[in-house]
């Protein structure tokens, strides 16, 4: 067995939830994220139970789902894993996206959906309580003050520890932080790499100066800062860029490879993985509350690992801007 992480945890802006720094991300587990096209496909339910054991023999001790991810099994896939090992991580899940790929099918946060989500995703998990659970996208539909007064009912019955929100942009996180309920969100996740730096400008500094935990999905950029895309090279079989690639089309251009090679010496020369120095890159920004990780099996946790136990200098973090920028 190997040694346990020894992973930092941040507390929530009332200290209600200490967040570790590393969470397992289970958007792959029956599914690839909410993508009605793949319920039924991605990891199945052995390869999610040899991955949650890997991770929890590893130290990380938060989950990540949503309701949709696998149309519900992802949910019960880590309910199932919690119940057959006697263990509890602490858990975000989230609600927005439609439970089926029916065309017209029911999503969004109007409130009483929320109530419904949440009580359905509850039995799933098989938990009375979640620690963090988030809006997973902005509802143009529903007045924002309405869906967040449901996400604040449920933590004020305490069957939720804090709520917050997902892809929301800066725009949205202003009208979510003055339209909030008596408390605001706590969190927001949001998509942030080395290649996608989209939130840099304006969401970071506000959730710094708000106080909202600022949680990274996609940390490796679907892959991509694996180094498993190269130049002029085909796409591996089986790899996200042969079954959901169109997040990511516009990443293959000679610029991206060209930082990609650069990433790839830089790895080297410090002994890592280059999704290893990607994912210290993110650990290194102390505004990050926690880095929410892909891994496809269990070998993919290794750069976590190295993460932790190699963080950047401040001039490897420097370089790595520039040539990333
Ligand atoms: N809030 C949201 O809207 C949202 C959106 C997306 C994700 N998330 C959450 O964030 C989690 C992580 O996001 P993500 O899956 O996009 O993360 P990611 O790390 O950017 O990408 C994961 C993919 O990268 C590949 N990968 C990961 N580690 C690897 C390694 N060590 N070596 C080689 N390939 C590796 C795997 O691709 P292959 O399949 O090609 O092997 C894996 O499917 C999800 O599970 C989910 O919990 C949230």
């Amino acid at each position: 067995m190997s040694p346990q992480l020894r992973i930092d945890a941040r507390p929530l802006a009332d200290g209600a939830v200490p967040l570790p720094r590393i969470a397992l991300g289970c958007g792959n587990f029956g599914g690839v994220g909410s993508a009605p096209a793949f319920f039924g496909q991605g990891l199945s339910p052995a390869a999610a139970m040899a991955l949650m054991d890997a991770a929890w023999e590893l130290g990380i001790t938060h989950f990540d789902t949503a309701d949709a991810y696998g149309g519900g099994r992802s949910e019960l896939a880590i309910g199932e894993w919690m119940a057959s090992r006697g263990v509890r991580p602490t858990l975000t899940t989230k609600t927005f996206n439609p439970m089926t790929g029916a065309a017209g099918a029911e999503h969004g946060l109007a409130p009483e959906r929320v109530a419904r989500q949440f009580h359905d995703s509850r039995q799933r998990l098989g938990v009375d309580h979640v620690e963090l659970y988030l809006a997973h996208e902005y509802d143009p539909d529903v007045p924002l003050s309405d869906a967040l007064g449901a996400f604040e009912r449920l933590r004020a019955a305490n069957a939720i520890d804090a709520y917050g929100v997902s892809n929301f942009d800066a725009a949205e996180l202003r009208e979510a932080l003055d339209a909030a309920p008596p408390t605001p969100p706590r969190a927001v996740q949001n998509g942030y790499s080395l290649l996608e730096r989209g939130d840099e400008a304006e969401v970071l500094p506000l959730c710094a100066r708000s106080g909202l935990a600022y949680i990274v999905y996609s940390p490796l950029c679907g892959g991509w800062l694996t180094g498993k895309y190269r130049r002029g090279a085909g796409y591996p079989a089986g790899s996200r860029m042969t079954q959901r690639p169109e997040p990511y089309a516009a990443l293959a251009t000679d610029h991206t490879f060209t930082a990609l090679e650069a990433l790839e010496a830089m790895a080297t020369a410090r002994c890592t993985s280059m999704a290893g120095t990607a994912l210290a890159w993110l650990l290194s920004d102390e505004r990050i509350a926690q880095v929410v990780i892909g891994p496809g099996r269990p070998a993919h946790l290794e750069p976590a690992r190295e993460a932790i136990e190699r963080p950047l200098t401040a001039g490897e973090r420097s370089q790595l801007m520039e040539v990333f920028s």
